[in-house]
């Protein structure tokens, strides 16, 4: 695949592109049996939804508050209800596994001179904690969190606020999204765009078009141009 020219920074999505999260479910593995999967996968849809219909209705709440409603409603609807499990897997939610290949992605990337950064629906807290948990604080020159603009993804205020914090246009940046859906709102605010395709998703019919497709973040350094 060809480099992307000209990017000075690189912007990343945080759930699902640089931490797992379907890493919390994993390890409630004495609880959840052959249902980790189906949870993972039901409370992600939830609170992503839960995002976009806050956004559409204008009633913001931060995405610790989402992604606990989220979850309240998942065990419920997959009948598997166990006491203690809700607090567990939102305390869990905080240390997520990142990536295998992600510290020495983001590593590479700032030892080439390019700056790097989180731009995430997460709030300030839970970012915190999961870069700190990942030993990720030294390798990111900014944790950028929709809490500065009071409104989720894929809303382009939120795509905006990391072309004013690092104060460089919008074409000068790969940014990088595990979320097909976000991918495609980065690139058609203007960003250069690395869908980081990990869960085999469907192309979008949306605006916008991802400049690459890889399947994990280990691809990135050569396509920014960083031997
Ligand atoms: C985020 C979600 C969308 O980190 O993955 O913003």
């Amino acid at each position: 695949m060809a480099p992307i020219v000209g990017v000075r920074a690189c912007v990343f999505d945080a759930y699902g592109t640089l931490f797992d999260f379907a890493a919390a479910a994993r390890k409630c593995r004495d609880v959840l049996g052959n249902d980790i999967d189906k949870l993972a996968m039901l409370w992600r849809d939830k609170q992503l939804q839960y995002t976009w219909l806050r956004a559409a209705q204008g009633l913001h709440a931060d995405f610790w508050q989402v992604t606990g409603d989220a979850l309240s409603f998942s065990p419920e609807t997959l009948r598997i209800d166990k006491l203690g499990l809700h607090d567990r897997l939102m305390a869990l939610y905080l240390t997520l596994d990142p990536f295998p290949e992600v510290h020495d992605v983001l590593s590479r990337l700032k030892k080439a001179g390019l700056r790097t950064a989180i731009l995430s629906n997460g709030s300030p807290r839970m970012l915190d904690a999961a870069v700190k948990a990942a030993k990720l604080d030294t390798a990111l020159d900014a944790v950028l969190s929709v809490e500065d603009v009071g409104v989720y993804k894929p809303h382009p205020k939120v795509y905006r606020l990391a072309t004013d914090r690092l104060a460089i246009p919008a074409s000068a940046i790969a940014f990088q999204s595990s979320n097909a859906w976000d991918a495609y709102a980065a690139s058609a605010f203007g960003m250069k765009v690395v869908w980081c395709n990990r869960y085999r998703q469907r192309p979008e019919r949306l605006p916008g078009a991802p400049d690459r497709e890889v399947r994990s973040l280990s691809e990135l350094p050569a396509l920014v141009g960083v031997a």
